[in-house]
């Protein structure tokens, strides 16, 4: 990509990895790294580092590493050239005057600013004559104005081309149009026609300000009920949050979890914004994660049918892995928060406010629901709620709480809490083993597998591959050394092509005097830079001595003699019998 290094290099500079990645993670320094917990998978024990002496982060849990600016990419949901923008932006930097847009940001700017016109659109035809039926609905539904307009509610008016016009007159293709998922292709294949009609339509606001989406509503009793946008290059119906935007400014580091949109905007005409709402799909850990960046807690507050409460378990589990405390409330008069508030009139914000309070942890709802379906009178259903319930115990991280619930079991049930907490701890012991041995095996799965698909020759000659990795590491380290490599080894004597790549380009950069960072670029991906980084920072050889260099390359040698299934396949008679003529004995 036509970014010059030195802009790169400046911007890296400026952007101390440590700062960035602080501003999204807890990070404690170890020896000279930091660690934190991992913000792109789960994790209770902090396997996610941060070296500060190279500006790259790496993760041992999940095999994501890489700079300050994949960083970035992947934590802001951005593409190289907006994440380099994000970055220069808060480094007081000016993009270098000809960096090019690539095709993908370009028209990912085109989708956002025709999100924005439509949204402007659509509240411009509510307030208007057009708009009277959904304006009644709204109020009807206990809108006020000032709610509608803070939502930037709207109506998408019936006529079927109405929008796709206004934006094509404001300048957009249609092809933006249909990208932005506001219209679809006819099927004659004439033109286009509007996705939402005659709905009231919900912006969907990212945390930058930007409209990346819309929910629509039926204003009678029809299917779909709502419809949304499905998902662009803009949006992710999985990972985003309705009114997150909102949420994010109380400070509370609380939020309500809901299940709709009215609900959301019922709690916050109410005075509660730190209500969000998943967008017409269960609960994803991308959500969870994304709430752990802006909360400690989570309430849950889903509607109290039986599908709200098989949502509510499963809620329960995703944001416990995570790591976020739960409470859940329950709505005892009512379909849904929006309805529990509307029935209660003038007392509802008091109302919800004590439903709030009086919310329990997931812990108490979960065994309150499993005490339910247990009839303990009787000897086998009893032993089975101990057990189940213990599960539910076992699961907590505070020991202090796992005393109080063995307390209230034993009790309830009759039985000595010794006899609880012995139980407890035996299932804690056999979890633990389960754990551990799950774990292990999912990590080293997932790291050879990841290594498979990028550097496929390296399962058939590991040996090799490694002291390639090592050669890479130590000379990434000392770039001093690398005449005295030079002389002894180049790119095309490597065993895998892969890391003949890797080790060609940082040769070349110090070779002009350059850091040898890895950026993501038309060469590498993503997935490249992680695996660069992961190689650099797993291995001891960054300290090692010039014997130990020497030992790499010698074995690169040996390793590339040896001949190759494939190899041999390839070659005649003859050739085969003059190789192992070359070969030493043994
Ligand atoms: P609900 O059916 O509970 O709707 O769906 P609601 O929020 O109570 O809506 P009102 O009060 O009748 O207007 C909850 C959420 O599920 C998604 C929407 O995001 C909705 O807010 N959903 C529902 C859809 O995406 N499509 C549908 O057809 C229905
Ligand atoms: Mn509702």
């Amino acid at each position: 990509m036509a970014l010059p290094s030195s802009f790169l290099s400046e911007l890296k500079m400026r952007c101390d990895i440590t700062d960035i990645v602080s501003s999204y993670v807890n990070l404690k320094r170890r020896g000279r790294n930091m660690v934190g917990l991992c913000p792109f998978h789960s994790e209770k024990t902090p396997s996610f580092n941060i070296y500060p002496e190279n500006g790259s982060f790496f993760c041992f849990g999940c095999g994501v590493g890489g700079d300050v600016i994949t960083f970035i990419m992947k934590i802001e949901n951005l593409d190289y050239i907006e994440a380099v923008k994000f970055l220069a932006m808060r480094a007081g930097l000016s993009m270098p005057e000809d960096s090019f847009d690539d095709g993908v940001s370009k028209l990912k700017g085109r989708i956002l600013e025709a999100n924005r016109e439509a949204a402007r659109f659509f509240h411009a035809q509510l307030m208007s004559e057009a708009g009277k039926t959904a304006q009644e609905y709204l109020v009807g539904r206990a809108l006020s104005r000032q709610t509608v307009v803070r939502f930037g509610l709207g109506y998408a008016p019936a006529n079927r081309f109405a929008l796709s016009d206004y934006l094509r007159k404001k300048g957009f293709k249609d092809e933006e149009i249909v990208a932005a998922n506001l219209a679809f292709k006819r099927s004659s294949g004439k033109g286009i026609v509007d996705r939402f009609s005659d709905r009231v339509m919900f912006p969907i606001i990212d945390l930058r300000g930007n409209v990346i989406a819309f929910g629509g509503r039926i204003l009678a009793d029809q299917k779909p009920k709502y419809l949304n946008t499905s998902d662009t290059l803009v949006f992710k119906k999985s990972s985003n949050l309705f009114s997150l935007n909102n949420a994010k400014n109380t400070g509370l580091r609380t939020l309500i979890l809901c299940e709709g949109y009215m609900d959301v905007i019922a709690l916050n005409a109410a005075g509660f914004q730190n209500a969000v709402a998943t967008l017409g799909t269960a609960l994803t850990a991308e959500q969870a994660l994304l709430m752990k960046r802006y909360a400690d807690e989570v309430i849950i507050c889903y509607d109290a049918d039986e599908a709200g409460q098989k949502a509510t378990a499963k809620a329960i589990d995703i944001l416990r892995n995570a790591g976020l405390l739960i409470r859940v409330l329950s709505i005892p008069d009512g379909k849904d928060p929006d309805e529990f508030i509307r029935k209660n009139g003038e007392r509802g914000q008091a109302a919800f406010k004590n439903l709030l309070e009086s919310s329990g942890d997931d812990v108490e709802y979960r065994l309150t629901k499993l005490r339910l379906n247990h009839d303990i009178k009787r000897a086998d259903s009893k032993a089975n709620y101990m057990k189940e319930a213990l599960k539910i115990i076992a699961s907590l991280s505070s020991f202090v709480e796992q005393d109080i619930y063995c307390s209230k079991l034993a009790e309830e049930l009759g039985i000595r809490k010794d006899a609880v907490l012995e139980d407890l701890s035996r299932l804690k012991a056999t979890k633990r083993r389960d754990f551990d041995r799950k774990e292990y095996k999912k990590v080293t799965n997932d790291l050879v597998g990841r290594d498979e698909v990028l550097n496929p020759q390296k399962k058939d000659n590991m040996r090799g591959a490694k002291a390639e990795e090592m050669l890479i590491s130590y000379i990434f380290h000392n770039p001093d050394m690398l005449k005295k490599a030079s002389e002894l080894i180049s790119a095309t004597d490597f065993v895998t092509d892969f890391n003949a790549r890797f080790y060609s380009y940082i040769t070349e950069k110090i070779s002009d005097g350059l850091p040898p960072d890895l950026n993501v670029s038309q060469d590498f991906t993503p997935d490249e830079v992680s695996r660069f980084y992961s190689i650099i920072n797993s291995y001891n050889s960054q300290t090692a001595t010039l014997d130990a260099m020497r030992e790499y390359i010698d074995t690169i040698h040996i390793e590339k003699s040896k001949l190759t299934k494939a190899d041999i396949a390839n070659m005649s008679a003859e050739e085969i019998m003059q190789n192992l003529k070359k070969k030493p004995k043994k």
